[in-house]
């Protein structure tokens, strides 16, 4: 059994590679960003106010699942809804409040217990899985990372310039990197990969080649 965590900044790949990597390997994927997404969601459906940290009592009657690479929150899938424009834009508030952090850090603990595990989000080296076999740290320029979020997007039939999506991520990057709870931040024992000259398929196996290095496989 062993833990792979994948950390790094909005739009670097992470959960194109996580899901592949996964795949070769044959082991779980986990999204953790989906997670604070769904949170999100459910905090914009209730009106909180998401700045307070006593508006999240609804998080003990909140339920969330994956079923088949789908996320189900109380029982509906809402796998597309937690892509949209207005949940990105929203989600660093509920993602800085920390008894979110520490519901989720615990459900994603327990989900990752029994079993080999490919891990993406922030804070996975850092704190969910600081024994992680391996920790990968992805990276790509600011430029790069917006055309792959608006090539994302047109497929999604949702339009927005690269300055704007370039302002976006610059504005997420710096609100993830300079809250109080679970910063992002590269671990120590992390290994940095900048995929911004590299395919897909090149990251993937330059992990996977970290992967056997290490005796995991
Ligand atoms: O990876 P993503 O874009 O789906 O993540 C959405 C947000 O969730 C991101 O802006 C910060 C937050 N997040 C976090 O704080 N910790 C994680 N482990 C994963 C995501």
């Amino acid at each position: 059994m062993y833990k792979i965590a994948i950390d790094g900044p909005a739009g670097a790949g992470k959960s194109t590679i996580a899901k592949k990597l996964a795949s070769a390997l044959n082991i779980e994927y986990i999204d953790t960003g989906a997670m604070y997404r769904a949170i999100t969601l459910k905090a914009i459906r209730l009106g909180i106010d998401m700045e307070d940290e006593n508006s999240y009592g609804f998080l003990k009657d909140t339920n969330l699942d994956i079923c088949n690479g789908r996320f189900i929150l109380d029982g509906e899938d809402v796998s597309e809804k937690i892509r949209s424009v207005e949940i990105t834009e929203n989600v660093s508030t509920p993602s800085k409040i920390k008894c979110v952090r520490e519901f989720l850090v615990d459900y994603q603990r327990k989900i990752s217990d029994k079993k080999s595990v490919v891990m993406d989000g922030r804070d996975i080296g850092t704190v969910v899985l600081p024994k992680a076999e391996l920790k990968i740290f992805l990276t790509a320029s600011v430029e790069c990372r917006a055309r792959r979020r608006m090539l994302e997007r047109k497929l999604a039939g949702i339009e927005k310039s690269l300055e704007e999506t370039i302002e976006e991520i610059e504005i997420r990057d710096y609100k993830d990197s300079t809250r109080k709870e679970s910063p992002l931040k590269k671990s120590e024992d992390a290994v940095v990969i900048d995929s911004s000259n590299m395919s897909i398929d090149e990251v993937v196996s330059t992990i996977i080649y970290l992967v056997s290095e290490r005796g995991l496989v």
